[in-house]
This record gives structure tokens, sequence and C-alpha cells, in this order.
């Protein structure tokens, strides 16, 4: 009995050994948060809410963004509640506007305060949407060619409406921004955005 017990703890106390050597340096989430609300002492009023981590946030940084299986399920039902469709039923706008709300990564920043023009989308920033630009970040995958290779379905155009809307609806922890949730751009912009995604005629397609 002693020598079965005594295997088992070498086994555990083995084992702690592993998944410590694999951990990351734990983060003082406290400490974390302190420095980032004191890194913005000047910000307005109806700014110091984005300084505050709301539940999927706290979740995602909880799970250094790979949530267990409940947690993200959770997160996924959470966000999908907030999604708001156009009252027109139709996912697509104009892709011109689309590609210039893409390229713009006007708004939310302190020189943008008051705003003066609206929020752009700053796709290009995480992704490849077009040939002709060559300036594109790779947070993000690529989207050439991604409404073709999708065959234009509906199904698709609707599932980009709702990546767009808020990314964390089908990938818990993206690390996308919500665009429509968060208020950053309009049911309207989004439209033009899956045009220039989803549009045959769109750049991206061509
Ligand atoms: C800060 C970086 C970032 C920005 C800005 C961003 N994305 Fe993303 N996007 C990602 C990442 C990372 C993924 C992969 C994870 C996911 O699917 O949520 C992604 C996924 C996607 C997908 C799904 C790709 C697939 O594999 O099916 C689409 C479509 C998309 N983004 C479109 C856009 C559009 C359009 C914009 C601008 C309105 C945009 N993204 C802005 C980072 C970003």
């Amino acid at each position: 009995m002693r020598k079965i017990f005594i295997s088992i703890a070498a086994v555990l106390i083995a084992g702690t050994a592993v998944s410590t050597a694999q951990q990351k340096p734990a983060v003082d989430r406290a400490k974390a948060d302190a420095a980032v609300k004191s890194a913005f002492p000047s910000a307005p009023a109806d700014w110091q809410p984005r300084l505050v981590q709301d539940e999927t946030m706290k979740q995602c940084s909880a799970h250094d963004n790979l949530p267990p299986k409940a947690v993200g399920e959770a997160i996924q039902k959470r966000e999908r509640a907030t999604i708001e469709y156009p009252a027109d039923g139709q996912f697509m706008g104009d892709w011109k506007r689309g590609e210039r709300i893409a390229q713009s990564g006007y708004g939310l920043r302190f020189t943008d305060y008051p705003p003066r023009n609206p929020n752009g989308g700053n796709c290009y920033a995480c992704h490849q949407l077009t040939k002709a630009e060559l300036s594109f970040g790779t947070v993000g995958p690529s989207l050439l060619n991604y409404g073709g290779i999708r065959k234009f379905g509906a199904a698709e155009t609707k599932a980009v409406y709702e990546k767009i809307y808020n990314a964390h609806a089908s990938y818990p922890c993206s690390l996308m921004p919500r665009l429509g949730s968060n208020k950053v751009l309009t049911i309207e912009q989004i439209k033009d955005v899956v045009a220039l995604v989803m549009s045959p005629d769109s750049p991206v397609n061509k």
C-alpha cells in the first residue's frame, strides 16, 4: 500500500515539475490593470469604460486567450447575443466604400477626439485584402479571393457580417476587435466591408 502511495506521489510530483517548467511566469492581473489605468491619466470620462475589461476580456486574459471548452462556449453565446442584423436583411453594401473603410484606421485615438470623421475598420492592419495594397499586417489570415473561394455563398456572406460584427461569436478570444458590438463601425459600414470581402466585382476577388 505504502509503495503504491509513494509511486503515485512520485508521478504527481514529476507531473507538477513538468507543467511548472512549461508555464510562463504568472502575471499579477491587478498590477497589469493598474498599469493600464495609470497609463491614460487624461482619458476623457466617456473613455474610462474602455480601460475596464468586460467579462469576455477578463475570461480571455485569465486563460491567455485559450479558454477551456465550457468557457469558450459561454463567451460565444454571450457575444453572439450582441449581434444586430440589418433591418433590410441585406448583408452587402458598396465595396468601394468598404475599401475606404478597410483602409482607414481613423477613430478612437486621442488625436481623433472629439471625432471629426467616421471611424475606419483598420482591416489592413491585420489582413491582406487586395493585390493592389502592398502594406498590410499578418495578425489575421489573408482574405485575398475570400468570396471566390466560398463561391459567393449566402450563408458565407452572413458569416462574414457576423465575423466583423463580433469575431468572438465564432472564435472565442479572437484577436480581431468586436467592431459592431463595440460601436466602432455602424451596420451600414459593416455591410460595405462585407461587400468588399464577398462581392464578385471587388478587388478582393478579382
Ligand atoms: C487586430 C487585428 C484584426 C483586425 C483590425 C481585423 N481582423 Fe479580421 N481577423 C483577425 C484574426 C486574428 C482573425 C482569425 C481569428 C478569427 O477568425 O476570429 C480574423 C478573421 C477574420 C475573418 C475570417 C477569416 C477566416 O479564416 O474565415 C474575416 C472575414 C475577417 N477577419 C475580416 C476582417 C475585416 C473585413 C476587418 C476590418 C473591418 C478585420 N477583419 C479587421 C484579426 C483582425
